[in-house]
């Protein structure tokens, strides 16, 4: 087997700057500036006819944060935890719901935050509402801001129109819903919460004027717009308040690349009002469902690494006390601490690079490797990394670390192996062929690769 390949990095810097403490509005602190952002595990039980056994996290699960667990991240979130048992991203989410309450599900969550702290990462989760990003095999009529369908082409997911939600569901459907949530979570004995108003789903559903016609107090004006997430947030804070050192943040859109999407002067905006309310981080991500951007969109941004640095130069200047983490594109130690030191960001999230190798944070803070794994597919082919990644994690979650020896990169496949990425190429197409058989029969297309 070859040796892992990684980013050419010719200055081996020293990571210092890295493990620096970030601390919080509140005062929690987190020991370092890495953060493993948010990955949908798609791993979690779905059994809609039963609330009990719906949206429970699987031995799996618990298996691949008990590696990440052990990766040194000041921070790790949670894939995406949803809110509405009907308005899922994908089947295999996790979900926290009233009508499913019990022991299991209380001993399940406390367990999977218990297994993110080994390293004492902060145990954060990430809370999200699909609206209409829920695919058709879960909801052919999902809730949205407004009737906006996404229109995407078979065989890819395929979303039904959704139904705009009266001014009273927003509170009963979707406030309440990420508030019983979120003290969920802290009972539960995460640290803390991100509210997830990036990509697309249904907070952005909100901001974003492409799919936000409503003409009441949650449409119109930016402030408006945001009116949604400052009353979850303000509704959380009442349930959890800031002196139970309880997290609270958000994982929002510096720009969507979309015509009448969100532009950074209003990314700028909405992240002035969160930090003026309070919030405790502000992660800066870009792009929806109808626009993956977890590539360069811009030839300026290509040195820099970071896919979305220029924008966070534009809005970092309005957070006075929230914390700033940035996510997409970083790669080796020495665009990290530039990014940190022209004052661009405070921390780092990382997503691919953390299932190519869970512990990279623990590497680079030990000065043993300069930069993430290569992968040699095609830059621009996202979809095929983010099926990657995907793969990855369901190889994460077949052994817990102990079972695996202590080796935290047990099973996962080498995808800066040009070969690894061929076999895993053909296994995609495969994935689509059933998957179009599959639907045509009216049955849900499996969305994991699973690779030997
Ligand atoms: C497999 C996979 C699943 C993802 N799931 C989520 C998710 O549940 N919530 C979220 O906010 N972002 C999700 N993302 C986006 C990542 O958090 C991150 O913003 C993006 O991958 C860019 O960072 P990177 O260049 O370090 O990969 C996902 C990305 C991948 C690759």
């Amino acid at each position: 087997m070859m040796a892992l390949q990684r980013f050419p990095n010719a200055a081996i810097v020293s990571s210092k700057i890295l493990g620096e403490k970030l601390k919080f509005p509140n005062r929690r602190t987190a020991a370092n500036r890495f953060m493993k952002a948010a990955m949908t595990e798609r791993l979690s039980t779905y059994d809609p006819q039963n609330p009990k056994k719906h949206g429970l996290p699987t031995k799996e699960v618990l298996n691949i944060y008990d590696k990440w667990g052990r990766g040194e991240y000041g921070m790790i979130i949670t894939g995406n935890v949803v809110v509405d048992p009907t308005n899922l991203e994908a089947i295999g989410n996790a979900i926290i719901f009233e009508e499913g309450d019990s022991e299991e599900r209380r001993s399940l969550y406390a367990q999977w935050a218990k297994n993110m702290k080994h390293d004492g990462a902060l145990a954060i989760m990430q809370l999200s509402h699909a609206g209409r990003q829920s695919s058709i095999w879960v909801n052919r009529t999902p809730f949205g801001a407004s009737d906006i369908e996404l229109k995407t082409d078979p065989p890819g997911t395929m979303y039904g129109k959704p139904i705009a939600l009266t001014t009273e569901q927003i509170k009963t459907e979707v406030v309440d819903r990420f508030v019983y949530a979120a003290k969920y979570a802290y009972e539960c004995g995460f640290d803390g919460i991100q509210i997830h108003g990036a990509h697309g789903y249904l907070l952005t559903q909100f901001t974003s004027p492409t799919t936000n016609n409503r003409t009441d107090k949650y449409g119109g004006s930016l402030e408006n717009r945001n009116r949604i997430i400052i009353e979850i947030y303000e509704a959380i804070r009442k349930e959890v308040p800031e002196s139970t050192g309880f997290l609270v943040g958000i994982k929002s859109n510096s720009k969507e690349f979309q015509e009448k999407g969100t532009t950074v002067n209003d990314a700028r905006d909405l992240c002035e009002a969160y930090e003026k309310h309070g919030f405790d981080f502000v992660e800066l991500t870009g792009g929806t469902a109808e626009k993956y951007v977890f590539a360069h969109e811009r030839e300026s941004t290509k040195i820099r690494e970071a896919f979305f640095v220029e924008f966070a130069d534009a809005i970092r200047p309005v957070f006075k006390n929230t914390v700033l983490y940035l996510t997409g594109g970083f790669r080796t130690v020495g665009a990290m601490i530039d990014a940190v030191e022209k004052g661009t960001t405070q921390g780092i999230g990382l997503a691919r690079p953390a299932t190519a190798e869970p512990d990279l944070p623990k590497k680079i803070l030990n000065g043993s490797v300069p930069s993430a794994v290569k992968d040699a597919f095609n830059p621009n082919d996202i979809i095929k990394q983010i099926m990657a990644s995907g793969s990855q994690i369901e190889q994460m979650g077949r052994k817990s670390v102990e079972d695996a020896g202590g080796d935290v990169m047990d099973q996962i496949s080498d995808y800066s192996d040009p070969k690894m990425v061929e076999l895993f190429i053909q296994a995609t197409y495969k994935l689509f062929e059933e998957g179009k058989q599959a639907a045509m029969a009216g049955k849900a297309p499996k969305t994991v690769v699973v690779m030997e």
